[in-house]
């Protein structure tokens, strides 16, 4: 096949360069997009005269017949045609004659490559945002179906205060509120057009950016052709938004995973997101989030990579930035994958209430609650942590734990302890007493649901 840019060439390409520079094997799932820019482009082409109404006419429907071929699977894509870009030009050319060839008037593969890649994860981007919405409403489920369920909180992953397992829920769903805001964030930042660029100066001819914009969904245009063409900040920040995600996902998946233990026994997986070992019969392995914490690690590998493409490229477009799509398109296809099973694991994920309260109530729990009542009764509280430290470790030789002490043994420690230390020591009495806006008490975790239901903003990060 000969090459759309052989004229200034005396020589054939070598087939091994050819394969090597080629970028039609990862770049199909551009095509549909591809297709959508250039049918604006021809259509802005006929309105300002540049070329003929009629042609611009021939010219969509050219590329209307290509893309319903490339839906059939009636397409095959060629590697001598290099990218996605010049596949569909050279199948427009054979389609409707040398007409076809005035399609790429005013325009170049690097503006249109920029273009492609926009219209492309903005797509996307509407697919995650809408399984994030899924994900973040397994979790509210979770939490608004458990409200009885105490769990031990933990820091250094020792057992520190008793909290809500709703609470520990929404503790998630807050990191996904903010996943949310950062992606829509990002969306309002890039969605603007870089047609109309060229190759990297501008164009000739009297084109209208503004219009094409607006026919492909775009809120305005890029102010600068030399940008326009050598920005990938969106791919990079698209990829900083998928790490944090997948961080947290990581982070969700690493309890899961403790949780199913049989030590813990807090929760249990559907068998559907579980699998059995080949030789230990009583397995039930956790794969869903051993695998999407696995995976995490690829999602920050590809934000390296791009960060690391883009560095010390000179302006404007440099061969280099084709290396941007697969990190990109891998990204996309991991983060997709991960949320979409996510949603459906939390949402069938089922709670062990009992072993959850079991443990709560070990590794004295509410000792704090303790030295905040001495507290109430007057004494300075480094003196209370000292009282309830003593008291701990007296527990700890005696096997017993806080709420079985009688009130004589409290007294040996500090005799501000009364009869109504009982009412503070309960599991229930300690998550309750956190009662402010932000804490355990289920009357705070009520009122946080509540917030939830009426939020209107979508992503409920509004307060
Ligand atoms: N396949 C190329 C890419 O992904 C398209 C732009 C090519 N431009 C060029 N001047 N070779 O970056």
């Amino acid at each position: 096949m000969s090459k759309l840019w052989g004229g200034r060439f005396t020589q054939p390409t070598d087939k091994f360069v050819e394969e090597f520079t080629a970028s039609i094997g990862f770049e199909q799932r551009l095509a549909e997009y591809d297709i959508r820019g250039s049918k604006a482009h021809a259509e802005m082409l006929g309105r300002q005269g540049i070329v003929s109404v009629e042609e611009a006419e021939q010219i969509i429907a050219g590329l209307d017949g290509i893309l319903q071929d490339i839906e059939a699977g009636k397409i095959e894509f060629s590697i001598e045609l290099e990218d996605i870009h010049m596949n569909v030009e050279a199948r427009l050319i054979e389609r409707i004659g040398a007409v076809g060839g005035k399609l790429h008037t005013g325009r170049s593969r690097n503006d249109q490559v920029a273009v492609d890649i926009r219209l492309y994860l903005r797509d996307e981007i509407d697919t995650i945002l809408d399984y994030l919405g899924k994900l973040e409403a397994a979790l509210i489920k979770q939490a608004e179906n458990n409200l009885d369920v105490i769990m031990p909180g933990y820091t250094h992953l020792q057992t520190a205060q008793p909290v809500l397992y709703s609470h520990h829920m929404l503790a998630y769903r807050e990191m996904i509120a903010r996943d949310i805001s950062r992606l829509q964030d990002l969306r309002v930042r890039f969605n603007v057009m870089p047609l109309g660029a060229g190759a990297l100066a501008g164009t000739t001819f009297p084109i209208d950016r503004e219009w094409v914009a607006e026919q492909l969904g775009f809120d305005g245009v890029t102010r600068n052709s030399l940008d326009s063409v050598s920005d990938r900040d969106f791919a990079i920040e698209f990829c900083a938004f998928a790490g944090i995600l997948m961080m947290h996902l990581s982070r969700l998946s690493e309890e899961l995973v403790l949780w199913s233990s049989a030590d813990f026994s807090f929760i249990e997986l559907t068998d559907a997101f579980c699998t059995g070992s080949s030789i230990m019969p009583q397995k039930k392995n956790p794969d869903v989030p051993e695998l999407v914490r696995g995976k995490t690690g690829r999602v920050y590998g590809n934000l390296i990579s791009l960060l690391t493409l883009m560095k010390s490229l000179p302006l404007a477009y440099n061969k280099d930035m084709q290396e941007d799509k697969e990190p990109l398109f891998d990204t996309i296809d991991t983060v997709k994958g991960s949320l979409k099973i996510f949603a459906d694991m939390i949402a069938e994920m089922k709670v062990r209430g009992d072993n959850m309260r079991i443990a709560a109530a070990r590794g004295f729990s509410t000792a704090t609650d303790v030295a905040d009542y001495c507290v109430r009764k007057g004494l300075p509280f480094r003196q209370a942590h000292e009282v309830v430290g003593k008291t701990v470790r007296y527990c700890v030789e005696t096997g017993k734990d806080i709420p079985e002490l009688t009130l004589d043994e409290f007294k040996q420690f500090s005799d501000l302890i009364a009869e109504d230390i009982y009412d503070y020591v309960t599991l229930e009495a300690s998550v309750n007493a956190r009662k402010a806006t932000g804490g355990t008490a289920r009357e705070a975790v009520e009122r946080e649901l509540a917030r939830l239901q009426n939020c209107k903003c979508g992503s409920c990060t509004c307060n």
